[in-house]
């Protein structure tokens, strides 16, 4: 831990990114052709990430966007040192991240009633039931399972979240299994205070190298609150390359914190992260061309400004 001169926190001295860009980016974004998608996820593994969220085996119905996810993860140009993850709400999800060979799965969770019965059509404790076969065969497998809780802050059906509330299904998520669990801001309402209030809470019951962050910028709070959480010394942050995304079952939702804003940011705070933010911005000017729009990314914008001057 460094004691910076400005603060009494403790920051962390490295932080894992978290690239959620394939999954939570493209989810919501329009669709692709699988090569696109193949491209790049090989574009993301060559930028120094150790954990790449490759796609989402969810209903086709539900989310259209993801219903490729087994061509993408067959096709993609594995490196042995990263990660590649899929999230699976079920043992129908699951069986399918088996075949795809998913490295690492995702249950999803949420803290509030509302966005539970609109993401994953069931109540929270009827998710909680659901998930446990799929931990049962995780552990079979030898597969590692990292546990989601959406709507940690503010419900876009039920309006605030008790932080109570977040830390019991959090805590039901690691006892469950979960090698860690990522608190979602999945309306991006949170600001610092917030996130403060809520991180020491549950940092008094799970430790600290148990939790991630997880940010959505619809309100433009996604990096104060990153550094927040990086002042009481989380270590694993997710992000989303070009800040694409969003959620479809949280309207108005905008995408995740901009990976290349996190790897500034970390990079300014003498914080090392293992990726190259050329690579990474190359990424995500690939599939912002793909998508046809302008990344979401302020870093990522001046640096193209800069490359054309
Ligand atoms: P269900 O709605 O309860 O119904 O599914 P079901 O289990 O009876 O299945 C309905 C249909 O889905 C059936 O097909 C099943 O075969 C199929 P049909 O007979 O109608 O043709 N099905 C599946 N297909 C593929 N893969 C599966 C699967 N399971 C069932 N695993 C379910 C429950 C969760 C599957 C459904 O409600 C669903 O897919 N919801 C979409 C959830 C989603 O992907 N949301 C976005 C990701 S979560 C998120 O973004 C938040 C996060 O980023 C954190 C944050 O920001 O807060 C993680
Ligand atoms: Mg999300």
């Amino acid at each position: 831990m460094i004691k910076r001169p400005d603060c009494s926190s403790d920051f962390p001295d490295r932080v894992t990114l978290f690239e959620v860009g394939a999954r939570d980016g493209l989810q919501n974004e329009s669709s692709l052709p699988t090569q696109t998608k193949v491209d790049f996820i090989n574009l993301l593994s060559l930028s120094g990430l150790k954990h790449i969220e490759a796609g989402s085996f969810v209903s086709a119905k539900r989310v259209p966007q993801m219903a490729d996810s087994l061509n993408v993860m067959r096709a993609i140009e594995r490196q042995d040192n990263i990660t590649y993850s899929a999230l699976t709400p079920n043992i129908q999800g699951f069986e399918m991240a088996l075949s795809a060979q998913a490295d690492e799965v995702a249950i999803f969770g949420s803290a509030s009633e509302g966005f539970s019965q609109h993401n994953i059509n069931c109540s929270i404790a009827e998710s909680l039931k659901r998930f446990e076969p799929v931990m049962a065969l995780a552990q079979l497998h030898n597969i590692p399972v990292r546990g989601y809780l959406s709507c940690v802050i503010d419900c876009p059906y039920d309006g605030s979240t008790d932080t109570t509330q977040v830390l019991e299904v959090a805590r039901t998520l690691i006892d469950m299994g979960c090698y860690e669990v990522s608190l979602g801001d999945t309306i991006g309402t949170g600001t610092p205070l917030k996130v403060a209030k809520l991180i020491e809470t549950i940092q008094n019951h799970i430790p600290s190298n148990q939790i991630a962050v997880h940010f959505h910028n619809t309100w433009g709070q996604a990096l104060p609150n990153i550094y927040q959480a990086l002042s009481m010394g989380i270590r694993t942050i997710d992000a989303s390359v070009a800040g694409l995304g969003g959620c479809p079952y949280a309207p108005g939702a905008s995408g995740n914190v901009a990976t290349e804003d996190v790897v500034y940011l970390c990079q300014q705070l003498g914080i090392e992260t293992g990726l190259e933010l050329e690579k990474i911005a190359l990424a995500g000017w690939m599939i912002s061309d793909a998508l046809n729009i302008s990344p979401r990314s302020n870093v990522s914008q001046a640096l193209r400004a800069k490359r054309l001057q």
